[in-house]
């Protein structure tokens, strides 16, 4: 008898195991774990904490999710292009294309941008069109001259896939995909890309006077100094002002800039200051990718500004005939520039190629 109560003591705790693990695989719980971007003090004082829209906080789960999505080849109506295709991490998300190809082998018009401390940014694509990184990651879907898709396509293969549902229960509580949550997943991966550990953040903002050369230190002062690009590619820790302006680089603007947005013609020719961080790796130059090299954009900087370009920002200094830097000048604001590379996020594991 004791036998017995015991054989069915046991079963009942078995059966009640695997009552249990059963229930769980059927009805997780839904527990995401928040969290916020990392950044040295330097660049909190600065800028503040990274900003979110209220609907879409960081969490460790949607940030995996948006990471999977971005290496994601199905979103792309072939299946053969993910957003990674243009923005690689080893050009600091850039395309070393002049112009990137969609999955229809046309060429597009415009420069893919590197994606680099988009956190704090307020205006996105070179004419500043989009607002929010959660509307940016709309576009390139359906571009058809990107991944020329519809988002119902995407929803549905992400829906019908053997991962994702379960990703989106534990990013955002629902197995059910749709665009909306796909695109704050992106833009949640997308603020974690942060860039502030290059040889200039450890000389200009932590006080490290070694790392420099002479060479670094004279360019820097041209930066500064008589080459005014501080007055643009702001130096206290963004490389950029965040908005948009012209820098002269026509007479006759082929392409409108900020004003194809708002169809004012003040607006003719302003294009979106980029940011100067990793410049190194993220060649070609300019929304158009009219420049190969730094030595061409500093050459441009040094004689080649137009004046009489419409718009021209007056943050462009005029001095007459130009900058008209010696080779010398050059050379050593070349140097500062490369002094802008960060190899820690040109590697991170974190924001590389998760499948
Ligand atoms: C075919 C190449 C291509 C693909 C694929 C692509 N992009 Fe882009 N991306 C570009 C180009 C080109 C631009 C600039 C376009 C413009 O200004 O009109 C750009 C601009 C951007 C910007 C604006 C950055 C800034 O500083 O304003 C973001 C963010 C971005 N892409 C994210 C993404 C995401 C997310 C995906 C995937 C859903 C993606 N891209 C897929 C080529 C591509
Ligand atoms: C009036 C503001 C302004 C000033 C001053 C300025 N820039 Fe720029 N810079 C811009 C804008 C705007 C662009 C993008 C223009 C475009 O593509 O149409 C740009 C683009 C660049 C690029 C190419 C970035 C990329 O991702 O393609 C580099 C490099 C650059 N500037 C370096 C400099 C240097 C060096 C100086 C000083 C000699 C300088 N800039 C001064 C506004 C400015």
């Amino acid at each position: 008898m004791r036998k017995k109560i015991l054989v069915v003591g046991i079963l009942t705790v078995f059966a009640t195991i695997y009552a249990c693990k059963k229930e769980k695989k059927t009805a997780p719980l839904y527990n995401p774990t928040y969290t916020t971007v990392d950044v040295p003090a330097f660049a909190k004082t600065y800028l503040g904490d990274m900003p979110h829209p209220a609907d879409n906080p960081l969490t460790v789960e949607g940030i995996a999710l948006g990471r999977m999505l971005f290496y994601e080849k199905m979103i792309s109506n072939d299946k053969s292009m993910s957003c990674a295709s243009c923005h690689k991490q080893a050009n600091a998300f850039d395309d070393p294309r002049p112009f990137s190809q969609g999955t229809n082998g046309v060429f597009g018009d415009r420069n893919a941008m590197a994606l680099v401390n988009m956190g704090w940014d307020r205006h996105f694509f070179w004419d500043g069109r989009r607002s929010s990184l959660e509307g940016q990651a709309h576009d390139p879907v359906t571009n058809p001259i990107e991944m020329a898709n519809t988002w119902t396509e995407v929803v549905t293969r992400l829906q019908n896939s053997s991962t994702y549902p379960d990703l989106f229960f534990k990013a955002f509580g629902t197995n059910t995909v749709d665009s909306s949550l796909t695109m704050k997943a992106i833009a949640q991966f997308e603020r974690t890309l942060v860039s502030f550990n290059s040889k200039f953040d450890k000389y200009h903002h932590q006080g490290d006077t070694t790392v420099f050369t002479q060479q670094e230190k004279n360019g820097l002062n041209i930066f500064a100094g008589k080459g005014m690009c501080n007055n643009c590619h702001l130096m206290n820790t963004l490389l950029t002002d965040r908005d948009l302006k012209n820098n002269g680089l026509d007479v006759n603007p082929a392409d409108a800039g900020l004003m194809k947005f708002t169809g004012n013609a003040n607006d003719r020719g302003k294009f979106k200051v980029p940011t100067l961080r990793n410049i190194e790796v993220s060649a070609p130059y300019m929304h158009d990718s009219r420049f190969g090299t730094l030595e061409d954009v500093v050459n441009f900087y040094s004689s080649g500004v137009k004046q009489s370009s419409p718009n021209i920002d007056e943050h462009m200094p005029d001095f007459g005939s130009g900058l008209n830097l010696t080779a010398q000048e050059k050379a050593d604001l070349i140097a500062f520039l490369k002094t802008l590379t960060d190899q820690t996020f040109l590697t991170n594991p974190k924001f590389s190629n998760p499948h």
